[in-house]
């Protein structure tokens, strides 16, 4: 029998790459979004890839009685992958309220409604920011959480702490911790990709939009850390492998009713890139040179961490297999489609 899932922030970066990868492997999906930081066209996107277009519910997860609705009209979900979260680190830090409330009450919302719709498992989208500055790399899911420095990282820790709460109460349900690295690049068909709204926070939307010229330069931030070439290491995962992940690990949670209750998984390649490695890879992969500088460091930012995947590995059997140049390759191609939507690419 045909699964159906509710991929909560569909519309949005990671949402959509993973409906895609659920369409493809067979499943129904049925995605909730406020559009609060996407837009409805991703659904042309998403059906343009895999010819199916998804059903969509425009509204609120914190809103339960939307919930409540979008369960009745559509019966028989059996899981749930939660992205619907604000995720901007310095944002949170201004709004803390807005944060707490927005990822909070959507996770309680689910929660609430899970046993109610008959709902099996969740996964949920959590960080590697749950681990702070990493004591020694590669970090594997053993490693200490430390305290979180943004409310937006607490919410995850705290959200952790949530599901880890409920299935210890007995609640008839069960949850995969998806601990991810650095999502980067887009679909290669260029149809679906990140749309940063605003002056994007995060390295390759910068880089990308930089290298367009909608971006006078990229600043560095910082080239005097304790790594080989003075900047930041991070673990950059491609968002394709990323979303493969999500559909292994609901696969696992349905097709496992005795199975382990809780599971926690790093995604990541297990390999660290530093920043200015980055910047080579997309231009070898782009064959455009980036105007950048060295700058500052940015306040919060962590050193260096990279992860082990073993776990995710052996117990999954899934591996980020992508390479970083085929994904450098498409966040290119993502963003020459942004800057000129009606030009078709080439493949
Ligand atoms: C990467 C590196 C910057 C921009 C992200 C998310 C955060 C969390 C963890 C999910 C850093 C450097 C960046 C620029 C630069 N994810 N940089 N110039 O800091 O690892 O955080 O992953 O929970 O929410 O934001 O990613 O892409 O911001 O930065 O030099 O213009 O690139 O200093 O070393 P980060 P990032």
């Amino acid at each position: 029998m045909r699964h159906k899932i509710l991929v909560t922030g569909g519309t949005g970066y990671i949402g959509s790459h993973t409906t895609v990868q659920l369409q493809q492997a067979g499943f129904d999906v049925v995605i909730i979004d406020n559009l609060s930081n996407s837009r409805r066209e991703v659904l042309d996107g998403i059906e343009a890839i895999t010819g199916i277009r998804p059903e969509f519910v425009e509204g609120d997860c914190t809103d339960i009685e939307t919930l409540r609705r979008l369960f009745r009209e559509h019966p028989g979900i059996d899981g749930i992958i939660n992205f619907a979260a604000s995720k901007a680190v310095g944002e949170s830090v201004h709004k803390p309220i807005l944060y707490y409330r927005n990822n909070l009450g959507t996770l309680l919302n689910l929660l609430e409604c899970m046993p109610e719709f008959g709902v099996k498992g969740i996964v949920f989208s959590s960080s590697c920011t749950v681990y702070g500055e990493p004591d020694k790399n590669p970090i594997d899911e053993s490693a200490p959480i430390k305290a979180a420095t943004s409310p937006y990282g607490n919410t995850k820790q705290i959200s952790e702490e949530i599901i880890r709460d409920v299935i210890t109460s007995g609640a008839p349900v069960k949850s995969i911790l998806l601990r991810y690295f650095n999502p980067i690049g887009a679909h290669p068909s260029a149809k679906i990709g990140e749309l940063p709204l605003g002056v994007p926070q995060n390295l390759v939307p910068y880089v990308t939009q930089t290298a367009a010229g909608i971006r006078k330069e990229l600043t560095v931030f910082g080239d005097d850390y304790d790594t080989p070439d003075g900047t930041c290491i991070r673990d950059f995962i491609d968002v394709n492998d990323l979303a493969k992940a999500h559909v292994i690990a609901m696969k696992r949670m349905l097709d496992n009713p005795d199975g382990e209750k809780l599971e926690v998984f790093n995604l990541g390649t297990g390999r660290g890139l530093s920043v200015l490695e980055l910047i080579n890879a997309f231009e070898e992969a782009s064959g455009v040179k980036l105007n950048y500088r060295i700058g500052p460091r940015r306040e919060g930012d962590i050193e260096k961490i990279w992860a082990n995947p073993e776990k995710a590995n052996t117990v999954l059997g899934w591996k980020a297999e992508t390479p970083i140049r085929d994904t450098m390759a498409s966040a290119w191609r993502w963003q020459l489609t942004l800057s000129n939507p009606n030009e078709k690419q080439p493949s």
